[in-house]
């Protein structure tokens, strides 16, 4: 039986092999000059193997002073391109897409890891090597209180971002990935023009809610001119701000549709951020996220601007995933976390998903051993199974072979 989550999905020339994403999930592990490492490889290749049918990067930074911190991963020099292509083509080999994410931290970056504190970087991080560089943003104001002031983006140099997202969409083509998402949400760049909350510009780019989208769609366009038109583009949008006076689904509607006139294929539908730290964070104190909170979200962008979507967040268990599709709220499904956890979650879906939950899915190298062990443990009782730490310690059998 074939079921919705592990259909194939056509956006223009790229066919995803099932609707399984990794979502982006920065790990501070880059080189401090943005580059990717064996490391990155590894951990990215695996979903690949984990039949994930989209792999994507961490949120690859289109300039030095829009990185979170002294370890995210960039993508303003050429001289990322040749490792973001060993990794791009392994997920390749895979049979998985590889797809990059591109974005800017804005008012957000220049910070501690988040394991390190996540505060802004201080005279105390120099004296460890790591001193805070200018940040810069919308609007002359800090994304949070603690958070530091950033300097506020003079028009020329908006535009010479644009073009930096573009050079940064081209060097995603060089090395190989076929799917691209802009990272536009979570109180990062893009999200600090879009919501009225941290924009307080008054020129073209600021007050009215078209001037206010004008930058994220003259991103856009400078994608679809450096990005090959056979591949598709999403924009991961904070679809509601959680903040009254703040961005509402109607606002993101009409973005989306402004988007896909300029030719974004889908949206990867998050939310919150603005003030200070995203969803995840922040309800996790107020009333915490259930499973599949910001579904809803994809579902009213996917009717309201007709176009595709992606849903994320505390997507855990796969017949929820598979429900979420066939429902039609969403036409992919990104897990972060729970990724994490468990990155052969695609195969363990395929499993638990098919008919008889047999291993044909799983790579034979692997399935068929799985599938003997199966048949094995089928005809033994358990009750004869040697399970916790009093069978580790018990001797063994002599007629048990090795
Ligand atoms: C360690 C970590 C790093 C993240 N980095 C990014 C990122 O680079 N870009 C982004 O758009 N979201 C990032 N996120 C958010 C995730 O992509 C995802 O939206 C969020 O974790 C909710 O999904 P989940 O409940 O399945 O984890 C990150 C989340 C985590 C846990």
């Amino acid at each position: 039986m074939t079921n919705k989550l592990l259909s194939s999905l056509k956006l223009r020339d790229v066919e995803l092999p099932n609707r399984i994403v990794v979502s982006p999930m920065q790990m501070y592990m880059a080189k401090e000059n943005g580059e990717c490492t064996d490391w990155h490889l590894v951990h990215l290749g695996k979903f690949a193997t984990g039949n994930f049918g989209t792999v994507f990067t961490e949120v690859l930074c289109v300039e030095s002073r829009g990185r979170s911190t002294y370890s995210d991963a960039g993508i303003w020099s050429d001289t990322h391109i040749p490792m973001l292509k060993k990794i791009a083509s392994f997920i390749h080999s895979q049979g998985s897409i590889p797809a990059a994410q591109i974005g800017h931290c804005g008012p957000k970056s220049c910070r501690q890891r988040p394991y390190d504190g996540l505060q802004p970087l201080s005279s105390k991080d120099a004296e460890n090597g790591e001193p805070p560089w200018e940040i810069v943003s919308c609007s002359a104001e800090p994304a949070a209180p603690g958070y530091a002031t950033p300097h506020s983006l003079t028009e020329n140099e908006v535009k010479e971002l644009v073009l930096a997202f573009g050079e940064a969409a081209r060097r995603c083509d060089e090395a190989g990935f076929q799917v691209l998402d802009v990272h536009a949400a979570h109180g990062y760049l893009i999200h600090s023009f879009l919501s009225p909350i941290s924009n307080s510009r008054n020129d073209m780019y600021g007050g009215s809610r078209e001037n206010r989208m004008r930058f994220a769609l003259e991103i856009a366009d400078a994608l679809r001119e450096n990005w090959p038109a056979s591949k598709p583009i999403l924009f991961r949008l904070s679809c509601i701000d959680r903040f009254e006076g703040g961005l509402e689904i109607e606002d993101t509607i009409e973005l989306a549709k402004e988007l896909k006139n300029r030719g974004v294929d889908a949206i990867d539908c998050s939310s919150g951020g603005i003030k200070g730290p995203n969803s995840l964070f922040s309800l996790a104190t107020k009333s915490p996220p259930t499973p599949g909170f910001q579904v809803p979200l994809s579902e009213a962008v996917r009717l309201g601007a007709k176009m595709p979507t992606m849903a994320v967040g505390m997507i855990m268990d796969p017949p929820h995933a598979e429900q979420i599709i066939s429902d039609g709220q969403a036409d992919l499904i990104a897990l972060g976390r729970e990724a994490l956890f468990n990155p052969h979650w695609g195969l363990h879906a395929a499993r638990l998903l098919n008919e008889g939950q047999t291993f044909d899915d799983w790579p034979p190298n692997m399935g068929w051993w799985l599938e003997v062990r199966q048949r094995m443990l089928s005809s033994t009782d358990p009750k004869d199974w040697r399970i916790g730490p009093a069978a580790a310690n018990a001797p063994l059998q002599s007629n048990e072979s090795h």
